[in-house]
């Protein structure tokens, strides 16, 4: 199997080149943006007649949830007329495409956890871009993957468990928002999960829910990801760590450019009924994470 990864110099970008580089069995190429701009579909046609890849992995997207409230264009740009240059050109060559997305298509208003049919209805700039480009590429190219994750986490680029263990090495009290639930999920474990169903793709085509269980706030994420920290290695962490006064907060404390969703659970039976997968909880990833946190240091 030959895959072609874009936007790889992303947290998930990286996590696949790390997985695929450990793994003798795939081949793969990797392009960051200044290699292979997904905005640019002559630039896309090009890299991908010339590599011929079994899937192209689009990781690429514009992430900065509350920039784009601002950023309303170059958003639409990464996030909807990248993901449908690349179908475009996957349809030409008849390749697969592999997609991400995200729980911010939904507006949270939910009593439980959402199915990838529930009705969809961003609340920023950022949720409908992503969604636009889901529209794009299931109405151009049949062959299509598209997994909606959440709250994404890994040793790379920024994301949640690092800024709390960063802000943590810092200051004694933190106030985290406890009135938004979701399901950490790691870059890693995305990756490993991806080449499992590739294998088994048949004709198993359309979006998937792909998270981590279980659901909590993001209070009680952090308060995970310090006891996790603690336990991992208290020598180390215990140096590290300043953070002894955490508090809730509800949202409505921290007011950001962009509203998220109340909840993000994403229910993920289709993905693993359809292609038998049993996904491990986010506590084993992120004691890997921290771990690999530490190596780095
Ligand atoms: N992070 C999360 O919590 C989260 C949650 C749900 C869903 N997702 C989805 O998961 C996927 C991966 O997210 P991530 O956390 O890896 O995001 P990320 O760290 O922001 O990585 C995105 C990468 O895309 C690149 N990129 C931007 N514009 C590009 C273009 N025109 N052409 C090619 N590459 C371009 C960025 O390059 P520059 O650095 O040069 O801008 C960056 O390296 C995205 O689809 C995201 O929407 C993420």
């Amino acid at each position: 199997m030959k895959l072609l990864i874009t936007g790889a110099a992303g947290q998930l970008g990286k996590a696949f080149v790390s997985e695929l580089k450990a793994n003798r069995d795939i081949q793969f190429s990797a392009y960051s943006r200044g290699d292979l701009d997904v905005t640019c579909v002559d630039e896309a046609q090009t890299v991908i007649a010339r590599e011929r890849p079994d899937f192209v992995i689009n990781t690429s997207a514009y992430t900065q949830v509350d920039l784009a409230e601002s950023e309303k264009e170059n958003a639409y740009l990464v996030n909807e007329t990248g993901p449908a240059n690349l179908a475009e050109v996957c349809k030409r060559l008849d390749i697969p495409l592999v997609h991400f997305s995200t729980d911010y298509v939904f507006d949270g208003s939910k009593q439980g956890p959402w199915l990838e049919d529930d009705p969809t209805a961003p609340l920023g700039i950022y949720g409908a871009s992503k969604l636009a480009g889901e529209k794009a590429i299931t109405q151009i190219h049949s062959k299509h993957l598209i997994f909606r994750t959440s709250w994404v986490f890994s040793e790379y680029g920024h994301n949640f468990v690092k800024t709390m263990l960063h802000v943590g090495s810092m200051r004694e009290k933190m106030n985290v928002v406890d009135d938004q639930i979701g399901k950490p999920t790691s870059a890693r474990e995305i990756v490993r999960l991806i080449l499992q169903i590739l294998p088994k793709i048949e004709n198993h085509w359309g979006i998937y829910n792909l998270a981590q269980p279980q659901a909590l706030s993001w209070y009680s994420f952090a308060q995970a990801i310090f006891a996790q920290a603690r336990s991992l290695d208290k020598n180390y962490w215990s140096n590290h760590l300043l953070v002894s006064d955490l508090q809730p907060i509800p949202s409505s404390e921290y007011p950001t450019h962009a509203q998220r969703p109340a909840n993000s659970e994403l229910d993920t039976s289709k993905l693993e009924n359809t292609f038998g997968l049993t996904i491990k909880p986010w506590q084993d990833s992120l004691n890997e994470t921290i771990g690999a946190l530490q190596d780095h240091d």
